[in-house]
């Protein structure tokens, strides 16, 4: 036989194209050569070298003639290390040195020159979409890669160490080849909401705001424990769904993440000197950034006004929209970009203004110019803003724990599944229009709003918020309906006026 065919993938944004590799080798040609055609890019272009060394490496011949390897369809372009070990497999099953593979599988892995088979960014975007598309789907991928095989059965992955292994599958000994998990272990977070005393109104808050996935906004002097807090959020944030766990893992794993389950929620807190492109996704073959790393879990961004304009606006469309869209010249990919924001600042550039011990040494001018930085569209998808004031000395060297991180976290669980049985969705993330539907005011709790939004000069905007928080607040004490207390509870989260 002189011509053969495998499957294999390719990523395109957050998605996944079939290939087919198919090999002709022209043993009635006098020269030598292997090319490879069908738009690869330039990484593919190596694969001939790594291919050539492997082959030869593990005991198997590069056959005489010209050969041509052609990744179909040919209108895209491919780009991705894990071509090598399809090729290759073609190839020895197109010079008859290996018996053919069954078409049901589908081969990814980036070759060593020793013939190794070494591990490849995606492969459980990869498997999970192509099983979805064909039920009979098998896959060979790299040891390497194990763990992120986890969501398909066990019997239709083989994991394989060397090219020298697939000598073996094809002669169907597939013993050695199952995938084990056990050996991933995710760190755990080690930080626990009991270590942060007193604080009481803002961990009320920051509950309130993990109840309905909500962003806030943290705002207080240096010290005040704001950084402790975000770091904590994690902890109290409900168990993740397995569609959550399977499509975190997903992302990670396009972004080059190898071998990793995300099985707790993300905690993302990318450094205010941070380009766009890495916050939200870019490169010339497009890459998710922070925002989609933080996808079911926690974006901090501390000192929020010292991050680039252009960074924090770029937040506007994923906080709208809870994904993100990269463009660049030759695609546009999609990735998802749910995530709970903290964002914390100081109240002002030297940090005091209004502080009750320290004086504030700025103008009026800084204070405001510091506020300004973010604008409205942005403060506006910000639910939840809470003041942190330092706590007293006698309170931070008391020993009294506080409430422990568990115990907040069984209230939001089930505060969370109220607002899921309801709305099949979190507070913090239901459209305006969704909001009306679901948010009922009592009677009474109607015209107290409305009288408070006459009184504090609310704007249509701001009332909103306060609906959409007094709607969680009334899921954790599992009200049907929003009432006035909650009402009334919601109206100190929107954050101490400035000047
Ligand atoms: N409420 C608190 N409970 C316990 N320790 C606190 C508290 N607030 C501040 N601290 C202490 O002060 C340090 C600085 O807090 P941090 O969270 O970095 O403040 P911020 O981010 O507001 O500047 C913490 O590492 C912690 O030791
Ligand atoms: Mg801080």
């Amino acid at each position: 036989m002189k011509y053969s065919k495998i499957k294999t993938g390719c990523i395109d944004g957050f998605k996944v194209e079939n290939i087919l590799v198919e090999i002709d080798v022209n043993s009635r040609s006098t020269q030598q050569t292997f090319k490879i055609v069908g738009m690869p890019s330039t990484s593919v272009l190596e694969s001939e070298k790594r291919v050539t060394s492997a082959i030869r490496n593990t005991g198997f011949t590069i056959p005489n003639g010209s050969i041509v390897a052609n990744l179909s369809p040919t209108s895209m372009r491919k780009d991705g290390s894990h071509f090598d070990l399809p090729i290759a497999v073609s190839l020895l099953e197109a010079s008859g040195q290996i018996k053919e593979l069954s078409e049901d599988y589908y081969i990814f892995g980036e070759l060593g020159l020793n013939g190794e088979v070494r591990p490849v960014s995606g492969i459980s975007l990869f498997l999970m979409y192509i099983k979805e598309r064909n039920q009979q789907a098998k896959f060979i991928i790299p040891r390497g890669n194990q763990g992120e095989s986890k969501f398909v059965e066990k019997n239709e992955v083989i994991v394989i160490d060397s090219l020298k292994d697939i000598e073996n599958i094809s002669l169907g000994i597939l013993d050695d080849y199952s995938p084990k998990y056990e050996d991933i272990v995710q760190p755990s977070y080690n930080l626990d909401f009991r270590e942060i005393k007193g604080q009481i109104f803002a961990k009320r808050g920051i509950e309130i705001a993990a109840s309905g996935f909500h962003n806030v906004l943290m705002r207080g002097s240096p010290g005040s424990g704001k950084t402790m807090i975000a770091k904590r959020v994690p902890t109290i944030l409900p168990d993740m769904t397995r569609e959550e766990i399977i499509e975190s893992t997903m992302i990670y794993s396009v972004a080059g993440y190898m071998n990793t389950i995300i099985d707790k929620r993300p905690f993302r807190s990318p450094h205010h000197t941070a380009s766009t492109a890495s916050i939200i996704g870019g490169g010339a073959v497009p890459k998710p950034g922070e925002i989609s790393l933080a996808h079911n879990g926690v974006l901090f961004m501390d000192e929020f006004p010292e991050y680039r304009t252009d960074v924090i606006e770029s937040l506007r469309q994923p906080l709208e929209d809870g994904e993100v869209t990269v463009t660049r010249a030759k695609s546009v990919a999609n990735f998802p970009a749910r995530f709970m924001l903290i964002a914390s600042q100081n109240p002002c550039p030297c940090g005091y203004y209004g502080d009750k011990e320290i004086e504030c040494t700025c103008s009026l001018n800084q204070i405001l110019n510091y506020n300004r930085k973010i604008s409205g569209p942005i403060l506006d998808r910000i639910d939840i803003r809470i003041d942190t004031p330092r706590v007293k000395i006698d309170e931070l060297m008391s020993k009294e724990d506080g409430e422990s991180s568990e115990k907040i976290k069984e209230r939001v669980s089930k505060a969370s599944q109220i607002q899921i049985k309801r709305q099949n969705k979190l507070n913090g993330k239901l459209s305006n229009k969704e909001l009306k539907k679901f948010a009922v005011l009592s009677e009474k709790a109607e015209d107290f709003l409305k009288q408070a939004a006459i009184n504090l000069k609310l704007t249509a905007r701001s009332v909103n918020r306060v609906v959409r928080i007094s709607r969680t607040i009334a899921d954790t004490f599992d009200s049907k309906n929003v009432e006035i207390s909650h009402v009334s509870e919601a109206l100190n989260y929107r954050g101490r006026k400035i000047i």
